[in-house]
């Protein structure tokens, strides 16, 4: 389909709370998650939320193969994730760097749950209930805040852990979500 352009921090769109999708396995729908494959494909991103192409509805994709750029990472499964819900399985929290499309060149340590449930639905409206820990938890955490209006910035607790990329790891690069 098409490779959007990814609205970036300050654009209203991105403080919405999202809509919930009401019809599954619609073509609307399914142009929406190409749409969102191709930008984040071609983005090299982890994750991308529907608004962040200006679409506000409550649609995530996410996934990631390990790869040599990023060896410390874990492969997460291609998910598209519908009207998603999280209920996190223990108190116990993370500070780990992310990063955002809508956010580009910067990174920054968000505090995550580390141990989750997340349910939802996939694009034909089969059911999807996972249990998951570190990276993937992060991941969906940080893609379902898109969906609630919340950008990665807006949990740092220690804004000394967060900068410019290039220069708080020269010459690494990183999965955006
Ligand atoms: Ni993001």
């Amino acid at each position: 389909m098409a490779i959007k352009p990814v609205l970036k921090m300050g654009e209203p769109l991105l403080l919405k709370v999202a809509q919930t999708v009401e019809q599954f396995n619609t073509p609307v729908l399914d142009a929406l998650i190409r749409d969102m494959q191709d930008t984040m494909t071609a983005l090299d991103g982890a994750g991308l939320a529907a608004p962040q192409i200006g679409v506000s509805l409550q649609v995530v994709i996410f996934g990631f193969k390990k790869n040599q750029r990023y060896p410390n990472a874990d492969e997460v499964p291609f998910t598209v994730l519908v009207n998603p819900r999280i209920t996190p399985l223990s108190d116990e929290m993370e500070e780990g760097w992310e990063g955002c499309l809508s956010v580009p060149g910067l990174r920054g340590k968000v505090p995550r749950y580390t141990h989750l449930r997340y349910q939802g639905y996939d694009q034909r409206g089969n059911v999807i209930d996972r249990e998951v820990n570190g990276f993937h938890a992060r991941v969906v955490q940080h893609e379902c805040d898109h969906l609630q209006g919340i950008l990665y910035p807006m949990r740092i607790r220690d804004f000394q852990s967060f900068g410019f990329t290039e220069t708080l790891f020269p010459g690494q690069s990183f999965p955006d979500e």
